[in-house]
């Protein structure tokens, strides 16, 4: 195990790490940063000024090749880290990051597709590339491309390669296939037993790394585009993910967090045969790491066994992300969630029984065809009887080559978002409520920022939960320390070190 207050290793001892804009993190940036497999409302950018101070690379980057790329990322988790195994990719072939998309030469949009906005805006970004110089290669990576596939070339011809996630193995390939002059080039499979794993990958993030263990979705929800646009579900080897997860913690990251569009339906793809909570314990055994998250669970596949590795591994942290979506059980139904309320409440009073306390939190769709008074109502009763620490809650939104999309009773745009800010006021209340509690208590916290404006640090407890806090001393960024709460929000609290 790693010791407390120290942080070993390359990645935060052998780089020089400036309070580069990207760690002068706002409040609600923290927040909005808590889960899992949901979509954050900013994009994120890979590569440039913002992020060289903290670049981390896993590998080693072939000798230049005089290209430069610019990565711009849309929605969830297993996107960002794509993009992180993308750039991975182009620096094998001896790209090297630019500071801006105008400086590079091939641009690439990871694109996210989960509501109708969000692939709007993918268009209106491309719109802005109209008029770039022909020299400039544009490429649509990620669920978006998966979803339009060659359309995207009739909508914007100055695009030149178009790749949903299921065909990243190949990317090699495709990116060869463009530096010889190759035009509207495609990967759009679906069908695949394949993984993407890469020899190097450039990590954004030098305190947390994200590991893939499960890619795609076997579900069938009735909103939902994942499954269309990630292709079916594969598991990784369970040795890969240990083996990645050893060679993080000896490049001295002490937190990963497991991702997955439903995490804990990962089955051990190799004769090794590792359960999802077997896979937990491992990981939480290797050398160095001292926290394990893991996002996104389903709760059809979350058992007690979850809870009780929890219990057992100090390492396995206080936070289980487990959306409900809805709280009542014709909408449930409707919307093919394999779960009634009782039955994710009996999931929830697992969590509560816990030796110690666990943070849950979820997602919420409101406004969903059929959605009555009642059904809303059953919602918010549902957010008060769990007690959760942070809820994302998105209006529902009619997708493409999903079945809801048909289905009759469409809530008017206004009621939706009627219920959306009701829902979101219930929402902030129970967080301050909860968050009041740990008032005068102490509580570790890995250090990830700075807010060189407030003078504060920013971190998290292993329950995820944002704490701004004030410290004499320097230096203080992936440390672990204890800090005691004196104020709290609805999504962080504040406080002072203990020293
Ligand atoms: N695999 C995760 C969720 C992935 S998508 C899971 O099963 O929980 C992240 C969230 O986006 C979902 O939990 C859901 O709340 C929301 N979402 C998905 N499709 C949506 C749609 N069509 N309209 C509104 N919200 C949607
Ligand atoms: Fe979408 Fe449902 Fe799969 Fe989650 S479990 S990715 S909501 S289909
Ligand atoms: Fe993620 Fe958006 Fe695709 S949430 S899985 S990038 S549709």
């Amino acid at each position: 195990m790693g010791s407390p207050g120290t942080c070993n290793g390359l990645v935060l001892n052998s780089k020089t790490i400036r309070m580069s804009k990207s760690f002068d993190i706002g409040l609600e940036a923290l927040a909005a940063g808590s889960s899992g497999a949901t979509p954050t409302r900013a994009a994120t950018q890979i590569a440039g000024a913002a992020s060289t101070d903290v670049a981390a690379f896993s590998g080693s980057p072939a000798a230049p090749n005089g290209k430069s790329f610019y990565i711009e990322t849309f929605g969830c988790q297993m996107n960002a880290h794509d993009s992180e195994k993308v750039a991975g990719v182009l620096l094998a072939r001896g790209y090297s990051a630019a500071d801006s998309m105008a400086q590079a030469d091939l641009v690439l949009y990871n694109t996210c597709s989960i509501r109708e906005k969000a692939a709007q805006k993918v268009f209106s970004r491309l719109g802005e590339m109209r008029y770039a110089s022909p020299r400039k290669i544009i490429a649509v990576l990620g669920c978006v491309a998966q979803q339009e596939g060659e359309e995207i070339f009739e909508r914007a011809p100055w695009v030149s390669l178009v790749c949903g996630s299921a065909s990243y193995r190949k990317l090699p390939d495709l990116v060869a296939q463009l530096e010889e002059g190759g035009r509207r080039i495609t990967g759009l499979d679906l069908d695949t037993d394949e993984t993407f794993e890469t020899e190097i990958t450039r990590r954004d993030n030098p305190i947390r790394a994200y590991i893939t263990i499960i890619e795609g979705c076997d579900y069938a929800c009735s909103y939902c585009v994942v499954p269309h646009t990630r292709g079916p579900e594969r598991s990784r080897a369970s040795a890969s993910v240990l083996a990645e997860a050893r060679r993080l913690a000896g490049a001295g990251y002490t937190e990963v967090q497991l991702l997955g569009q439903t995490v804990n339906s990962y089955r051990d793809s190799s004769p090794h045969g590792l359960s999802f909570v077997e896979l937990l314990r491992e990981v939480a055994a290797v050398d160095g790491i001292r926290r394990v998250r893991f996002t996104t669970s389903h709760p059809n596949d979350f058992h007690r066994e979850i809870v009780e590795a929890i219990d057992a591994t100090p390492e396995l942290c206080d936070h289980v992300h487990l959306p409900v979506q809805s709280g009542s059980t014709p909408i449930l139904r409707a919307m093919r969630r394999t779960y009634t309320r009782d039955e994710y409440l009996e999931k929830i009073s697992w969590i509560r029984a816990a030796r110690r306390p666990i943070s849950i939190t979820s997602d919420v769709i409101v406004g969903f065809p059929g959605e009555t008074e009642k059904d809303f109502e059953e919602t918010i009763a549902l957010l008060e009887t769990v007690g959760y620490d942070g809820v994302f809650s998105f209006k529902y939104s009619p997708r493409p080559n999903t079945s809801a999309t048909d289905m009759p009773d469409a809530i008017p745009e206004e009621e939706k978002s009627k219920r959306l800010a009701i829902l979101m006021d219930r929402q902030r209340q129970i967080q301050i409520a909860r968050n009041e509690k740990l008032v005068g208590g102490a509580f570790e916290v890995l250090v990830d920022g700075r807010h060189e404006s407030h003078n504060q640090w920013a971190g998290r407890t292993t329950s995820n939960r944002p704490v701004n806090f004030t410290s004499p001393l320097q230096s203080l960024l992936g440390e672990y320390v204890q800090v005691k709460i004196t104020r709290a929000s609805a999504n962080s609290v504040a406080g002072e070190q203990v020293l």
